[in-house]
């Protein structure tokens, strides 16, 4: 893949559509720091960008979506196809849907955010095709306003009911910074995370697992929360306490425990961010991790086998992040450490039956941003 994202959008759309697009715009991936499980309970998360975006290049036109990385043309429908358009077809319908004027587009697409590992690509993808529209049609909406329309898309045309922490990363983080997020206020303050300066750098391994339950268990996990909070005449978790847990029995006792320690652990993580105290921070994520795995139930034994790894190879923190059942692990650690992780990962998981981490090393990463 010759060049970045954005450059590879706009030759797309030379080659596709014969014409200068009107905008290009790009968005990021990302990875939770700590804060997994929280953002639906009205709780706090701490993201932050990755450096691999979405970039899309647009004009007025046919009705027409092209995907350089597909090869494929598609028009904006508007109920969902089950296809990579469905992400656009959504941000088109939410806008109509809030009483804006939207032109028929053609727009097209090229990106570098793995797909399907839990770094969010499908919230990189809402948040380019936003931000591009927003910005070609002079809508004057705040950033805030087009993660929620993002959300509104991916709940009701989508049909996948997230929270609302992916598409917040997307659009408002900035290089060098995670971003600390109220999930119930809505409010999000930027705290710096200058890995470089530290000597210390985010390793990602994706353990190349299949999602499928990905969406069964992570509408059930929100369900049981729901129960749960219900069970305690709370709004939602958020506002629940370790001393409310007397109350609840089984599962409903485990996903609120999770819920209401790692809330906590989050709103640490930051102070330990704010202090530059990178061992508390890093102690945080496994404990995180642990009650991932322990009380939320949604850590794999190959996610489990690379935070363990992680921690052999000196790592001061790792964890699952994002949904979990699958998906990606993160570890926070000197860079001599990921050279040693990396060359052991292999053998670690070959020993255990499980294929290879692919891995990904990311620096705290630039949000959406408008190219032209
Ligand atoms: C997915 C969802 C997010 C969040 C995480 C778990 O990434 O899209 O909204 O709920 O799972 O923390």
């Amino acid at each position: 893949m010759l060049g970045t994202a954005e450059e590879r959008a706009r030759r797309a759309y030379h080659a596709r559509f014969h014409a200068e697009p009107e905008c290009v715009a790009s968005a990021p991936g990302r990875i939770n720091l700590i804060g997994e499980h929280t953002d639906y309970n009205g709780g706090h998360v701490m993201p932050c960008a990755v450096d691999r975006r979405v970039a899309v290049a647009l004009g007025h036109g046919q009705n027409s979506l092209y995907s350089a990385d597909f090869e494929e043309t598609h028009a904006a429908t508007t109920a969902r196809t089950g296809r990579w358009t469905d992400y656009p077809s959504g941000i088109l319908w939410a806008l109509r849907a809030r009483g804006h004027t939207v032109p028929d587009i053609q727009a097209a697409f090229a990106g570098d955010v793995p797909r399907g590992a839990g770094l969010s690509s499908s919230a990189a993808i809402e948040a380019a095709t936003a931000l591009a529209l927003a910005h070609l049609l002079a809508l004057g909406l705040p950033r805030q306003e087009l993660a929620l329309l993002c959300q509104q898309a991916e709940n009701a045309f989508v049909g996948v009911k997230s929270g609302i922490m992916d598409q917040y990363a997307s659009l408002l983080c900035e290089a060098g910074a995670a971003l600390l997020i109220d999930c119930r206020s809505l409010s999000a303050q930027l705290i710096p995370l200058d890995l470089a300066a530290a000597g210390l750098t985010l390793l990602v391994g994706d353990t190349r697992q299949e999602r499928t339950l990905a969406a069964t268990g992570y509408n059930q996990r929100r369900q049981t929360c729901e129960r749960a909070a219900l069970h305690l005449g709370v709004a939602s978790l958020r506002d629940a306490h370790l001393e409310d847990l007397r109350a609840l029995r089984g599962e409903e006792l485990r996903r609120a425990r999770h819920v209401i320690t790692e809330n906590a652990r989050v709103l640490a993580a930051a102070q330990a961010l704010r202090g530059g105290d990178f061992a508390a921070f890093g102690a945080l994520m496994y404990a995180s991790h642990a009650s991932l795995r322990d009380d939320f139930a949604v850590s794999t034994p190959a996610l489990d086998a690379f935070v363990q790894r992680a921690r052999a190879a000196g790592a001061l923190g790792a964890r699952l992040t994002g949904a979990g059942f699958g998906g990606c692990a993160v570890a926070l650690l000197a860079p001599t450490a990921a050279d040693a992780l990396v060359a052991t990962l292999p053998s670690a998981f070959a020993a255990r039956g499980l294929p290879s981490p692919t891995v990904y090393r990311f620096c705290a990463a630039a949000g959406a941003r408008v190219a032209q």
